[in-house]
């Protein structure tokens, strides 16, 4: 696990979009495994600039995201469809025909959830999963109590998570109760994971991530286990690190 500390979001915005762009380059057939809410925006506007400003080449990548919310239909503002498209898709050459998100409005949630995995082996399995960590030390909608080895599922969203994502919704009653979530199991099977925190509400989190024991209580500290896990984290975010992380 490496785990680097920059000064700022931008900051760490900047190296984990060099880290996406020089896979893509390597290997432009490659399965990225994407993130919604607000820490990996900075990583998508600069994926997008490089895009537009350096040809960056999407055309051949295959995409899955981690979760959708159970209920909301793509075209709803607050799905997870929907803010892929708005804030990354749509600004890059992506084939729309190799994009996954979970299917929130699906008939048979649990066959589609099987599907979904099947899906990931099926194209050769994820090469670089990017991930934030919820303030609870949630991964994905992993919440704490979730098996370390599952599957992707159905979860119910903690009221810590509910409360979290209010924000984005008009009241608390709006935000949807479940959502379909990659498991931790299917996360660890991706050959790399980016997990970008930021900001002094992650900084518990972090903490735990980092210097804790792996538990499911604290989802994210399974990163530990990972052999190619890299913590981009800003100043904020590393503010309750007793251990000396920093590396140059
Ligand atoms: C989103 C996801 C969540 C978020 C986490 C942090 O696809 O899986 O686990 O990464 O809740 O959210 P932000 O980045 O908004 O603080």
């Amino acid at each position: 696990m490496l785990t680097l500390i920059r000064p700022d979001y931008n900051a760490i915005c900047i190296e984990g979009a060099r880290i996406v762009a020089e896979l893509v380059r390597k290997k432009p057939d490659c399965i990225l495994g994407f993130a919604t809410g607000s820490s990996p925006l900075g990583l998508y506007q600069e994926l997008i600039r490089m895009h537009q400003e350096e040809g960056l080449d999407f055309s051949k990548v295959t995409t899955f995201n981690l979760d959708e919310y159970v209920g909301l239909p793509p075209g709803h503002d607050q799905s997870y469809h929907f803010f892929m498209w708005e804030n990354l898709f749509k600004h890059i050459n992506v084939n729309p025909g190799y994009v996954h998100l979970p299917a929130g409005m699906a008939d048979d949630v649990e066959e589609h959830c099987e599907w979904y995995d099947k899906r990931i082996d099926e194209v050769g399995g994820l090469d670089l999963q990017i991930l934030g960590i919820g303030s609870n030390g949630h991964i994905a909608f992993n919440e704490p109590g979730s098996s370390l080895g599952s599957r992707t599922r159905v979860k119910t969203l903690t009221e810590k998570t509910r409360q979290d994502n209010a924000r984005f919704f008009e009241s608390i009653d709006q935000v949807p109760k479940y959502a379909i979530t990659m498991g931790i199991g299917t996360i660890m099977d991706a050959r790399k994971l980016i997990l970008l925190a930021s900001g002094k509400n992650k900084a518990q989190a972090i903490k735990n991530t980092l210097e804790g024991p792996i538990s499911a209580m604290v989802p994210a500290t399974i990163v530990q286990m990972h052999r190619h896990a890299t913590l981009l984290i800003d100043e904020d975010a590393a503010g309750m690190l007793t251990a000396d992380w920093r590396v140059d």
